[in-house]
């Protein structure tokens, strides 16, 4: 609808105004303009050089900024702000591999709603999320901010964090664009270590890391961002392949391409770029439309059209879809925000869907003996762990302000709160990351005196996000001490982890009576915490990824092929480690509950349907029965895989395709219901032109309440 517009002001524009849309600069937060810092910035607005400004908020701010592109440019384009809006603006929600705990994709959706409306009426247009990097690797810090190893429930959660981010319209003043990252194969980094090499076959490439992505996109999402990583030799910055083929042509995406930060100038470090201009000339070329902080199109890209490198059609192309965004968010019609409509801060509605995300992102990892819930009227509990009276319960990206202003609530607090009778003590016993210094002895003189400890343990937010990989993923420096000393005074405890990324969890595990995974739970993390100890809330997260048993044991994950020697207990010369028990220490899918479920074997509406069917539409219904059989009412998340047994691509010995999580009074019974379809049953092969098959043959249909389920029926493909 805007192409006329976009046409005429693209024949108004220099080459220079043309390339100067493509340039997105970094800003210096909530400040305005005219402090000095940001001055090349607010000239380049001025003169048309600037098409949009990253890591800036704040309705002033951006008011201010808008107002030098709009009222004082020639041509009056207005400017496009981004910002990293990865689980909240001012309301911190759980972090997103938390949030894919949940399995329940309303929890993201939820969360961008509410994120999406603190950031546009602050003026930010566009949010650098939802990420959605499918890894295998817990020692990547960025896997913190993914939905784990999974490829279709990323999907899920990315397809509903674009719908909650934009809405039914770009225009409104409560939604932002959405950025689709980073494309593609980032959390394939070789050891996990980021930014680092990823060397992938077209097939992994388009079963494993593309969905998420083709969901996002399906879902609307208006922007995509591009990879540090290399894709197979090619930088994902400078690849035809996947940024134009697949992505432009492929899947007539429409949106803007942006680069990650100095994503372009790596171009030269990655050893594919000879020089500047060679980068500017590869990354437009191979279907970039924006860059982000590095200024190799606005400097180089005027020669590399007169001499022909670039061509005007590919800079008019990018210019469009760029304008075309401003477009749909009706920054030509409305560049500014209303100022007294700027949200200040956590509203009481948002706090309170923080602390109910919080709760339901959580995983029961272990409960022996009912040792979890506590009881609100226990006389006496110790809180011990460096993080039980700690704010650092955030996770990574948050908003440096909101840090500051909306701190995480402590667990120590919550506990007194909500076991107001009891006597509460707290000792820290270690630091996060340090050696012992004596601390331990006061936390277990805390035990000792308490009917029961509740030990806080984990990863400070520094440990996960960019740029934070360990290679080491036990928990930091004393912590297994402490839980060791703990646990030797043989009074009752419990351990509540709270962390980034998969752990490895030492000897300590088999002695813990309950563990409580609960990741980075957000600003509601003391209350959401609090109310799962208590039962208030019956834990029902599901794992969305793997625990290893040792990082030795990386990569290992529920979704891989089989081998031609399985495992086997009998045989050495099978596919396993000498010095390692076999499998996961808990498998993707896992959690338990304070109640206990019985999940049926899938029943299946036919046990064979025709390729040709599949492919015309048709589906198979699969039914699971589950019934909550214990005494309290809980949430069971029922899960659905497929096992095709032989095809021309060997294939997972399983693959999710679908879950449901189900609420459940005691003694309650409910049917759910999954279609089986050619997506579901399909591949993509290794053809780069994209080819699906859906092959004649014999799926196994699994299930349970774990991707561990043995639980099957037989599908056949004629
Ligand atoms: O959006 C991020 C990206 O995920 C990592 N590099 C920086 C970008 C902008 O802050």
């Amino acid at each position: 609808p805007h192409d006329a517009r976009i046409r005429a002001l693209l024949k108004r524009m220099t080459v220079e105004e043309k390339l100067g849309q493509l340039q997105q600069l970094p800003w210096t937060w909530d400040t305005g303009p005219g402090g000095g810092e940001t001055k090349e910035i607010e000239d380049a607005a001025r003169a048309g050089r600037l098409g949009s400004v990253l890591s800036i908020l704040g309705a002033e701010a951006t008011n201010a900024l808008q107002r030098i592109a709009v009222e004082e440019s020639r041509l009056g384009i207005p400017l496009l702000f981004g910002l990293d809006v990865i689980h909240g603006f001012w309301t911190t929600f759980p972090i997103p591999l938390a949030q894919a705990a949940s399995f329940d994709p309303e929890v993201s959706a939820l969360d961008a709603e509410v994120s999406a409306r603190e950031a546009r009426s602050n003026g930010v247009h566009w949010t650098f999320a939802p990420m959605m990097d499918v890894t295998h690797e817990p020692r990547w810090g960025r896997i913190a901010e993914g939905n784990g190893e999974d490829p279709y429930l990323t999907a899920e959660f990315a397809a509903a964090k674009v719908r909650g981010y934009q809405g039914e319209s770009l225009r409104a003043k409560d939604r932002v664009a959405a950025c689709a990252k980073h494309f593609v194969g980032y959390g394939g980094a070789e050891g996990g270590r980021d930014y680092n090499t990823v060397d992938v076959s077209e097939s992994r490439l388009r079963n494993h890391y593309l969905p998420p992505f083709k969901a996002a996109l399906d879902a609307g999402a208006a922007t995509v961002m591009a990879s540090f990583n290399t894709v197979s030799g090619i930088p994902a910055h400078g690849n035809t392949h996947t940024l134009t083929q697949i992505l432009k042509r492929e899947w007539k995406f429409g949106g803007v391409v942006v680069s990650d930060w100095t994503g372009v100038q790596e171009l030269i470090p990655h050893g594919f770029a000879e020089d500047g201009a060679d980068a500017a000339r590869l990354t437009l070329n191979a279907g970039v439309d924006m860059e982000m902080t590095s200024t190799h199109l606005v400097d180089h890209g005027a020669k590399l059209l007169a001499q022909g490198a670039i061509s005007r059609a590919r800079l008019d192309e990018a210019v469009t879809r760029i304008l075309r965004l401003k477009f749909t968010l009706g920054l030509f019609e409305k560049p500014y925000v209303d100022e007294s409509e700027a949200v200040d801060e956590p509203s009481a509605k948002a706090r309170a869907a923080a602390r109910e995300t919080g709760a339901r992102s959580m995983v029961l990892l272990k409960n022996e003996d009912g040792a979890l819930p506590l009881s609100t009227s226990v006389g006496s509990i110790a809180v011990v762990g460096p993080f039980a009276d700690s704010a650092d319960l955030l996770g990574t990206w948050v908003i440096p302000k909101a840090q500051e202003r909306f701190p995480a609530g402590k667990i120590l607090d919550a506990v007194r709160k909500a076991a107001p009778k009891a006597k509460v003590t707290h000792a820290r016993g270690t630091d996060p990351e340090g050696e012992d210094t004596g601390g331990i002895a006061a936390a277990v003189a805390a035990a000792k005196a308490a009917e029961v400890t509740v030990v806080v343990v984990g990863e400070p937010a520094a440990m996960s996000g960019e740029a934070a990989a360990r290679s080491d993923i036990t928990l930091p420096g004393a912590q297994e001490k402490l839980i060791e000393a703990v646990a030797a005074t043989g009074r009752p405890y419990v351990v509540v982890l709270v962390n980034g990324r998969p752990l490895v969890l030492g000897d300590w595990l088999a002695k813990a009576p309950a563990v409580l995974e609960a990741w980075h739970p957000g600003v509601e993390a003391g209350n959401a915490v609090a109310d799962v100890l208590f039962g208030k809330v019956n834990p029902g997260g599901k794992l969305p990824v793997t625990f290893p048993r040792s990082a030795g044991q990386i990569p290992v994950y529920y979704n891989h092929e089989n081998t031609g020697r399985p495992y086997d207990p009998e045989n050495k010369y099978t596919s396993k480690y000498l010095d390692l028990a076999h499998g996961p220490r808990f498998p993707f899918g896992h959690g338990l509950s304070y109640t206990r479920f019985e999940v049926g074997a899938p029943r299946l509406g036919a046990d064979r349907i025709s390729a040709a069917a599949l492919r015309g539409g048709r589906t198979v219904e699969v039914t699971v029965s589950v019934r909550n059989t214990g005494k309290r009412a809980g949430d069971e998340v029922v899960q659905l895989y497929v096992h095709d047994l032989a095809a021309s691509l060997a294939q997972p010995v399983r693959r999710l395709r679908g879950f449901r999580r189900v609420t459940l009074e005691a003694g309650e019974r409910t049917t759910v219901r999954f279609a089986l379809g050619a997506e579901d049953l399909g591949f993509w092969t290794n053809s780069p032109e994209g080819e699906f098959l859906v092959e004649p043959g014999t799926i196994d249909v699994y299930a349970g309440a774990s991707s561990a389920t043995e639980q099957k029926r037989t599908l056949r493909i004629t």
